[in-house]
């Protein structure tokens, strides 16, 4: 298989050594080279793939594999030691469950943290579907708006409903900025549309790219992520009848014009949006003048791939 792979400094990659498309890391990974935050990630993806290798049976099955990943946690944890990182942060409290209920994972870690599944109810179905259905971008601010503390905290929610979002080996890399003042919007007038000028509070969303890895530039995942957080953050403000508009803020966007990189280098140098941030959106949000038209939503059967060409 070829795959394009990106070398982070100070990691050797084992090359050629591929399973699917994702890049195996070997022990000669230099550990002790990476930033916190990516050995934090890689953390927490070792821990992830520790913990789904239960669910899918492949411990025994590859279990030379995973014990390799349990011993490179154990020289992560001792690193972090080293350099002070709380054991207390949620992430490592939780890989080191993991790591340290390794040989028996279902009764050590499964067992105890796991829940009984809710009660099965496809007529709640139809109710959610209605309120997505109320859903609209809204690009036009009601004069009345909550106080921008009242609108700080929603966006701390929405920040909150983010964390909460499915994230490609649990990563966890979006990173979020609120933006409240005049000042701060006007930044992006030129590179944006006057809605995000005039919006009572704008949220800027960014992936902090290197916590991906070997895949590096080439990881779709960075934006497939960074949507999924996106979502969550407005359904929330949707619940609590506050309007969003999702505004694209992506490299295409800004690369395309030398003006629109100029405003996005002021933006950034202004707000200091560090160069490893890969930009992503900005989420404006405030109290709807109206709920504007459903624009067109393309028919069920229309969203349908036909069915395969042996079954018709
Ligand atoms: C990735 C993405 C980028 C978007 N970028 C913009 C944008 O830059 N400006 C804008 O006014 N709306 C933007 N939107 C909102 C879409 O235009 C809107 O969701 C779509 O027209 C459907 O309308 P609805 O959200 O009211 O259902 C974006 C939406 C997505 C998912």
């Amino acid at each position: 298989m070829k795959t394009s792979i990106k070398k982070l400094p100070g990691v050797k990659w084992a090359a050629g050594k591929l399973l699917g498309r994702y890049v195996i890391p070997t022990a000669s990974i230099e550990l002790e080279r990476l930033s916190d935050d990516e050995l934090l990630s890689l953390m927490r993806h070792e821990t992830h793939r520790i913990e789904k290798a239960l669910y899918n049976n492949l411990l025994i099955t590859k279990q030379k594999l995973f014990e390799e990943k349990r011993d490179r946690l154990g020289r992560i944890f001792r690193i972090l030691q080293e350099r002070s990182l709380s054991p207390e942060e949620p992430t490592v409290a939780w890989a080191r469950r993991v790591h340290d209920g390794f040989d028996s994972l279902r009764e050590k870690f499964i067992e105890p943290g796991s829940t009984p599944p809710p009660a099965f109810d496809p007529e709640a179905a139809g109710p959610f579907i209605q309120f997505l259905e109320a859903r609209r971008s809204v690009r036009v601010w009601a004069d009345n708006q909550p106080d921008q503390d009242t609108l700080k905290n929603i966006a701390g929610e929405m920040i909150d409903a983010a964390r909460e979002a499915p994230n490609s080996g649990n990563r966890q890399a979006g990173r979020f900025r609120i933006l409240q003042t005049p000042k701060e919007k006007e930044l992006l007038a030129k590179l944006k549309e006057h809605h995000c000028v005039t919006a009572p509070l704008l949220i800027f969303v960014g992936m902090d790219r290197r916590l991906y890895g070997a895949m590096g530039k080439e990881e779709r995942c960075v934006y497939i992520d960074a949507g999924a957080a996106i979502m969550q953050m407005i359904l929330l403000a949707h619940r609590c009848g506050l309007g969003t508009c999702w505004n694209h803020l992506g490299d295409d966007l800004i690369n395309s014009r030398e003006e629109n990189k100029k405003i996005y280098r002021r933006f950034s140098e202004m707000m200091d949006i560090p160069s490893y941030i890969t930009p992503v959106a900005v989420i404006a949000l405030g109290r709807a003048a109206f709920i504007p038209p459903r624009p067109g939503r393309m028919e069920h059967d229309s969203v349908m791939l036909p069915p395969p060409r042996n079954n018709r």
